[in-house]
């Protein structure tokens, strides 16, 4: 496995590769893995080659979110991702990818205008922005995401249709610990009680999961029943329960069809979400 630090080296890189005809498949992340990100590491191994970039991008964090806080752990990393296979880490410096003056971004609108978009103006535009490079230096064949970032899941598609980008998206399904909280490397921020209040949202979610396969469709009455699951858990606070469809992220009233139940919600200083795509059948 190799470390690559220059976007111009990386490119070389990769275009030589395409030249001789092998696959590549890139799995973008901030770091700190977890199973999730090895699940999509794993995952790209259907192609010839496997590129993981590993940046913390500063562009999809607001002001007084948690940039400086975000765990990092380079050294476990790189041997985490040479154990599942991994060929190159492409680890760029922040001024590598934001040389002065960046005056250039990409901004998808409508899908990105609810759930996390609400309380985080400006994460996605960081989010396509900083994908939009990662495809420019890495022009791979196909391109791993979590289902654990729906939202991100469903801008991504919605700008590589309209960008024309010439990649293919794999949607990769979450992987939870053993009592259901979704991987993510923001749990490390979670203290004992909290880690253990942090399962209201995967309880939350198979509630209105259990809801939908009784025969409840009102969008209203799965909501109340995730609130009323969250007034039992003193430690987390609801940001957002969305019930809506899993392409444009607009909330519908009346389930049909797959739908994507997510939420959103803090556990003292941490923000977690989590969501389940559910197939109504009639
Ligand atoms: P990061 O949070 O590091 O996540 C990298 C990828 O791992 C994302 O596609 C995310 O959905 C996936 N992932 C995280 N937890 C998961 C889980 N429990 N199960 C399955 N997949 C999981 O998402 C980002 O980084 C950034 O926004 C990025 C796309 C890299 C752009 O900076």
């Amino acid at each position: 496995m190799i470390v690559v630090e220059q976007a111009g080296d990386m490119q070389a890189r990769i275009g030589q590769l395409k030249r001789d005809g092998w696959s590549v498949g890139l799995v973008p992340t901030m770091g700190f893995f977890h199973e999730g990100h090895l699940s999509l590491m794993r995952a790209a191994r259907e192609n010839d080659v496997v590129v993981v970039s590993l940046f913390v991008n500063p562009a999809q964090f607001g002001p007084g979110e948690d940039l400086a806080a975000y765990p990092r752990d380079l050294e476990r990393d790189l041997k985490m991702a040479e154990s599942v296979g991994v060929d190159i880490v492409f680890h760029p410096a922040p001024e590598e990818m934001y040389p002065e003056p960046f005056l250039t971004h990409v901004d998808v609108e409508r899908v990105t205008a609810g759930l996390c978009g609400r309380s985080r103006p400006g994460h996605f535009r960081g989010v396509t922005t900083v994908v939009t490079k990662l495809l420019h230096i890495i022009p791979a064949d196909r391109a791993y995401f979590g289902q654990k970032d729906a939202q991100q899941l469903a801008v991504i598609r919605q700008m590589v249709r309209d960008l024309n980008m010439d990649i293919e998206v794999v949607a990769c399904p979450i992987i939870r610990e053993p009592d259901g909280l979704a991987m993510s490397s923001r749990n490390a921020y979670l203290g004992d009680a909290e880690r253990r209040a942090a399962t209201v949202l995967h309880r939350s979610l198979r509630e209105a999961e259990r809801l939908v396969e009784s025969g409840e469709r009102r969008a209203t009455e799965i909501e109340a029943a995730v609130h009323t699951v969250f007034k039992d858990e003193p430690l987390a606070q609801l940001e957002y329960i969305e019930v809506c469809d899993n392409i444009g992220m607009q909330p519908i009233a009346q389930l049909e069809g797959t739908i994507l139940v997510a939420v959103a919600a803090k556990i003292g200083g941490s923000r977690l979400i989590d969501n389940v795509l559910l197939k109504v059948e009639d």
